[in-house]
């Protein structure tokens, strides 16, 4: 879809649809007056028959605009007449384009920019525009011989008056490159497990580093992983025919020598559970644990294209988990690069084991900070449902400025408690400590297992279990959390 700012006035634009809101008790946005004036009241008209109330969230089309070069309008409710929160702001941006999906209607603007909402600039509201819009067109078709997509949306105007075009620009930039890596994101998580391979991934961000020269790509091999006495991942992709990958980019955007900021996402590109195996139902979505992965392609891709001024790099351990006669046995032992030994439990408690090993190799980057991302973890979907991620850390500075992003990229996160009194569950009669805690607090022990990994530096983790995919008749992809991840690098740059 192609973006761009739209300040010819009402009364002179051309396009197949214009958009504007509608306040509760008949009352008119300047663009939805300034149109009712122009069309002797055809809006007025519209709202006193009661057609519209005005809430948010509902849509009337005006299929006919007599004698005007706009074809079509669309009332879009946005409640009471007074500043909108973030989230109903939202809301009714994704009604308006819910009630766009008609062929022939190929050019938009949109004038819901304009809206008052509670501690936004037009930066932000045009960012949403373009972040709603383009997660709406968004449709995985590739592998269906019927390529007919359900919108013909090809063009986008964001109305917006000449005072506020710098502001309006620099939305439109970040709300492109975002929207860019939560496309790249779903597509790749989208894709079926025997695609999206651990090499397949590793091809994928050498593509990217391609496309955007200031990433430097490198993998490295299970061979490299040997030397390095990464056993814990090793010993989960022993048991796949697919060798695993430790997916590095680097984007050295910001001071020389400043340390960078590390993102770890779990690429784990099928889930099967190993000699733990899981159950039939739904284990198709098992593809889905490679989302932390697919999320630092999408975030760093974002970086890149947003030229933040900042050292990024991103580590993507992918593997498989499979049942196979050389598979991780329950009762097996390992070393871990750290040099801490591991019982394995649970074969399916296999996340964790990748990201130990990865957490140990990012010390060597010296990091500000380190974040991970991971769908570690059932439990999380049991404690907090698919509204928000959970948050667990090391660090309050950290953790605060993740919820603090997350509220502003309505993309949200609630923290859990990391306490010392946790650990005790991970402890293992013959190893250092057990790969699983118990049935008690599955999400809070996943974390504390990692967090004995995580002690040299500032860490949080993002358990996305239940955030990185829709389940059920709307399965797929969400892309998720990579508006969180962009809104915590933009506010380290600028903020
Ligand atoms: N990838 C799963 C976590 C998961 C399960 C995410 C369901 C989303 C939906 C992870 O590898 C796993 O299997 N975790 C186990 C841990 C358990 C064995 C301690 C789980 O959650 O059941
Ligand atoms: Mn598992
Ligand atoms: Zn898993």
């Amino acid at each position: 879809m192609d973006y761009a700012i739209e300040t010819t006035p009402l009364e002179k634009l051309q396009c197949d649809c214009l958009i504007v809101g509608v306040y509760q008790d008949q009352q008119l946005s300047a663009s939805a007056g300034a149109i009712n004036n122009s069309t002797q009241g055809l809006i007025n008209k519209i709202i006193s028959r009661g057609d519209l109330s005005g809430k948010n969230g509902e849509t009337v089309l005006i299929n006919v605009v007599p004698d005007s070069p706009i074809e079509r309008i669309l009332l879009v409710g946005l409640g009471e007449n007074q500043p909108l929160s973030g989230k109903n702001y939202r809301k009714a941006l994704l009604a308006a384009v819910n009630s766009l999906k008609k062929p022939q209607i190929k050019s938009v603007v949109c004038c819901l920019a304009e809206c008052d909402v509670i501690a936004a600039d037009w930066q932000w509201k045009t960012r949403q525009i373009v972040e709603v819009f383009n997660d709406a067109a968004y449709q995985f078709i590739q592998l269906k011989s019927d390529k007919e997509t359900e919108s013909r949306l090809e063009k986008l105007g964001i109305a917006a008056p000449e005072t506020e075009l710098a502001s309006v620009k620099a939305g439109l930039a970040q709300g492109r490159a975002i929207a860019e890596g939560v496309v790249l994101t779903k597509q790749l998580a989208d894709l079926p497990g025997n695609i999206c391979t651990p090499t397949y991934l590793a091809e994928q961000a050498l593509e990217l580093g391609k496309k955007y020269p200031s990433l430097d790509i490198s993998i490295l091999e299970e061979s490299d992983m040997e030397k390095l006495g990464m056993r814990a991942l090793l010993s989960v992709s022993r048991g796949s025919r697919q060798p695993a990958k430790l997916i590095t980019l680097n984007y050295p955007g910001g001071e020389k020598n400043g340390k960078p900021i590390v993102l770890i996402g779990k690429g784990l590109t099928f889930d099967a559970g190993g000699i733990s195996l899981k159950q039939a139902p739904g284990m198709d979505e098992m593809k889905y644990d490679m989302c932390g992965g697919a999320t630092v392609l999408g975030t760093l891709l974002a970086a890149a294209q947003m030229q933040l001024p900042l050292n990024i790099i991103g580590l993507i351990p992918s593997s498989e988990n499979m049942p196979d006669g050389d598979a991780n046995k329950p009762g097996d032992i390992l070393t871990s690069m750290s040099g801490k030994t591991i019982e394995i439990l649970n074969t399916d408690a296999e996340g964790r084991l990748i990201l130990c090993d990865t957490l140990t190799y990012a010390e060597r980057y010296n990091p500000d900070v380190v974040i991970d991302l991971a769908t570690l973890t059932g439990a999380c979907l049991v404690a907090l449902g698919r509204v928000p991620s959970g948050l667990l850390g090391n660090d309050d500075a950290l953790c605060n400025a993740l919820l603090a992003a997350s509220e502003t990229a309505n993309d949200s996160l609630w923290r859990l408690p990391l306490w010392e009194e946790f650990q005790e569950q991970l402890k293992s009669n013959f190893a250092d400590l057990a790969n699983i805690g118990g049935k008690d607090a599955g999400t809070i022990t996943a974390a504390c297992f990692l967090s004995q990994f995580a002690e040299n530096y500032h860490w949080a983790h993002l358990d996305i279990a239940g955030t990185a995919w829709r389940t059920g008749q709307t399965k797929g992809a969400t892309g998720r959390p990579v508006p969180l991840l962009c809104q915590y690098l933009i506010n380290r740059a600028y903020g």
